[in-house]
C-alpha cells in the first residue's frame, strides 16, 4: 500500500502508561496501517528500543521555542533526538486545562516542523459549541489560525476530536463524522490549495475495538487517534488492524 493511502492509527497515552505497557507491545503485530505511539516523554527513548521497528513514536506536546530557560518544558529538537517523529499539538486538554490559544499552537507547529517533527494538529468543538450549532465555525477558526500558510502538507496530520466525545464513551453519528471530515478537507483545499487534498484527517474521541472499523470505512477518515483504548494491549492490537 502506498504511503499516501495508508491509514494511521495513533495512540495518545496522555499521562498514563508505563514501561510495563511498553514491553507488552514489543510484539505488536505488523499492520497495513501506520502505527504511531505517543507515550509520555519519559518513555520515548525506551519506545525506540522496545517497540517493533515499523512503529513510529510521537510526543504529546512541545514548547514553541527552540531552546532556553523554560523549566520543565520539552523542545521539538529534544523529542526528535529521543526518537519521536510526530508530535500531538493543540489537543483539547492542552487547550482547556493549559489555556493554549490558537496563536500559541501556531507557534508550536512552526517550531515542530522546523525541527523535522510531523505535527498531529487536533481540532474540535466542545459540547456547548456543538449545542449552539457552532462546530464548523470553531473548527474553521482552529484550522485557519493554527496552520502556518507555507506548511508542507506531506508532513502534517489533522485529528478531528469532538471534545464531548473524548473519554465519555460517546461518539458522533457516522454521518456526522463523515460530514465534518468532508468539511475539514474542503476548508483546507479552499484555503491552502490542492496540496491539502491528501492530508490524513484522523478521528478521535471514544474510538474503540467495536466502532473502529465503521469509522475507518468513512472515505475522508484517514485513521484514528485513540486515547483510553490504546492503554489496553488486546484492544489496541485489534484497533491497529482496523
Ligand atoms: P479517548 O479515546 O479516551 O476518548 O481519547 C481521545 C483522545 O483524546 C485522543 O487524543
Amino acid at each position: 500500500m502506498s504511503e499516501k493511502s495508508q491509514k494511521v492509527i495513533a495512540a495518545n497515552w496522555k499521562m498514563n502508561g508505563s514501561l510495563e505497557l511498553l514491553h507488552s507491545l514489543s510484539s505488536l503485530p505488523s499492520s497495513k496501517n501506520k502505527i504511531i505511539i505517543c507515550p509520555p516523554t519519559t518513555l520515548i527513548c525506551k519506545s525506540k528500543e522496545i517497540l517493533p521497528r515499523e512503529v513510529f513514536i510521537g510526543g504529546q506536546n512541545c514548547n514553541e521555542n527552540a531552546s532556553g530557560p523554560y523549566t520543565g518544558e520539552i523542545s521539538a529538537a529534544m523529542l526528535y533526538e529521543s526518537g519521536a517523529r510526530y508530535v500531538i499539538l493543540g489537543h483539547s486538554e492542552r487547550r482547556s486545562i493549559f489555556k493554549e490559544s490558537n496563536k500559541l499552537i501556531f507557534n508550536k507547529l512552526l517550531c515542530a516542523t522546523k525541527f523535522k517533527l510531523v505535527p498531529i494538529l487536533c481540532v474540535g468543538e466542545d459540547l456547548e459549541e456543538k449545542n449552539q450549532g457552532k462546530a464548523k465555525e470553531i473548527i474553521e477558526s482552529q484550522l485557519g489560525q493554527c496552520i502556518p500558510k507555507d506548511i508542507d502538507f506531506d508532513d502534517l496530520i489533522i485529528a478531528y476530536e469532538p471534545v464531548w466525545a473524548i473519554g465519555t464513551g460517546l461518539t458522533p453519528k457516522i454521518e456526522d463524522i463523515a460530514e465534518i471530515h468532508r468539511f475539514i478537507r474542503d476548508f483546507l483545499i479552499e484555503n491552502f490549495g490542492s496540496k491539502a487534498s491528501q492530508v490524513p484527517i484522523l478521528y478521535g474521541g471514544s474510538a474503540n475495538e467495536k466502532n473502529c472499523a465503521e469509522i475507518m470505512s468513512i472515505s475522508d477518515v484517514g485513521g484514528l487517534l485513540v486515547g483510553g483504548a490504546s492503554l489496553k494491549k488486546k484492544e489496541f492490537i485489534e484497533i491497529s488492524k482496523a
